[in-house]
C-alpha cells in the first residue's frame, strides 16, 4: 500500500511559518482536513503534490522524497486546487480531451473515462458548452472531474465542495467514499459535516500544526463532557455567547433561546451534558486559548 510521509515539514514565507513541522503519515483511505483561515491547510497540500517546496523537512513517498521522483510521482496524482486553471472558451468536453493529453492519459482509454467523469459529475447537458457560461458550482464539478482523469492513487482537493449544492454535495461525497477503497485522498473543507460524514481520518490544523487527528470517534473524545444544552433567556443567551463558544443557538417559544455551549465545566445548573459532534471539536479546539 502507498505511503506518504511527512517528516518534520514546514514552510516559511518570509518571517510568517505556515506549516511547522509537520510529522505524519498518510496511506490509503480518506484524510479530511479542517482549520480556520490561515491554519497552513492549502500551504500543506500544495506541498503534497509538489507544487511547493518544503522550507525544511521531507516528504517521502514509499520512503523517496518526492521531489527526486519527479514524474513518476506526478503520474500518481490528481489535484484540485481551490482556485483551478481553465480555457473560458474551451468546451467542458474539450478542455477534459486536453487534459488527458496533458495527463498522458492512453488515447484508447481517454473518451471513455471523459463520458463517465462527466457523468458522474453530473455535466452531460453542459458538455458541448463553453466553460465560461458554466455556474461556479459546475466549475467546481469539471474540476473534481479534471483531478480523476489519470485516475490516481493520490488525490488531493482543496475545499472540493465550496461552491456546491446540497445535492451535488451528497453526490461528491460518494463518489470521494467509493474513490477512498482503494487510494489515498487527501481533501480540506470548512464544512464540518463534509468531513464529518466522509472522512476515515480527521486532521485539525491550527497554526500550521497538526493539533487532533485520528478516526471521528477518537477525535471527539476530547470533548466529552465539555458540551451543553442550555436553555436560556434572551438577555443570559448574549452574555454567554461572550464568554462561551457557542455551536449552536436556537429562538425557542416564549422568547427562549436554546444554546448549544462548549465548556470544560458545567456552565450553569440547568445545562445538560449532550454528546459531542465534529463541529463543537473544531470550536473547542480554535477556541481553547480562551479557557
Ligand atoms: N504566498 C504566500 N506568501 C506569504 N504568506 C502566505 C502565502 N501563502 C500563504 N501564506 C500565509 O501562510 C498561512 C497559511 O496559509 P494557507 O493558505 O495555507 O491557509 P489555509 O488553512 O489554507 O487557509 P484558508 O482556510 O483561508 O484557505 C497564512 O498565514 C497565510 O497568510
Ligand atoms: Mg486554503
Amino acid at each position: 500500500m502507498l505511503e506518504l510521509k511527512l517528516d518534520r515539514v514546514s514552510k516559511h514565507y518570509k518571517k510568517k511559518i505556515a506549516v511547522d513541522r509537520l510529522e505524519y503519515t498518510f496511506q490509503n483511505g480518506i484524510y479530511g482536513l479542517l482549520g480556520e483561515n490561515g491554519a497552513g491547510k492549502t500551504t500543506l497540500l500544495r506541498m503534497l503534490v509538489g507544487v511547493l517546496k518544503p522550507t525544511s523537512g521531507e516528504i517521502l513517498c514509499d520512503q523517496q522524497e518526492i521531489g527526486k521522483l519527479g514524474g513518476e510521482y506526478r503520474r500518481k496524482l490528481g489535484y484540485l486546487p481551490k482556485e483551478f486553471g481553465y480555457y473560458p472558451n474551451f468546451t467542458v468536453h474539450r478542455y477534459m480531451e486536453y487534459l488527458a493529453e496533458l495527463k498522458a492519459v492512453p488515447p484508447e482509454m481517454a473518451e471513455d473515462r471523459i463520458q463517465r467523469l462527466i457523468s458522474q459529475m453530473g455535466l452531460e447537458h453542459v458538455a458541448k458548452d463553453k466553460i465560461k457560461t458554466l455556474s461556479g458550482g459546475m466549475i467546481r464539478r469539471l474540476g473534481i472531474a479534471q483531478s480523476l482523469l489519470n485516475d490516481p492513487e493520490i488525490l488531493v482537493l482543496d475545499e472540493p465542495t465550496a461552491g456546491l449544492d446540497p445535492r451535488e454535495r451528497i453526490r461528491f461525497q460518494n463518489m470521494i467514499t467509493a474513490l477512498g477503497r482503494n487510494r489515498m485522498i487527501v481533501l480540506s473543507s470548512h464544512i464540518v459535516s463534509d468531513i464529518e460524514d466522509i472522512a476515515d481520518e480527521i486532521l485539525l490544523m491550527k497554526a500550521g500544526k497538526i493539533i487532533t487527528s485520528g478516526n471521528l470517534d477518537s477525535v471527539l473524545k476530547t470533548v466529552e463532557g465539555k458540551v451543553w444544552e442550555a436553555i436560556e433567556t434572551e438577555e443570559a443567551a448574549e452574555a454567554f455567547q461572550q464568554n462561551y463558544p457557542i455551536s449552536s443557538l436556537k429562538n425557542m417559544e416564549g422568547g427562549k433561546v436554546c444554546l448549544r455551549i462548549i465548556s470544560p465545566q458545567k456552565p450553569t445548573e440547568q445545562s445538560k451534558e449532550v454528546t459531542p459532534n465534529l463541529e463543537d471539536l473544531y470550536l473547542y479546539q480554535t477556541f481553547r486559548t480562551h479557557f
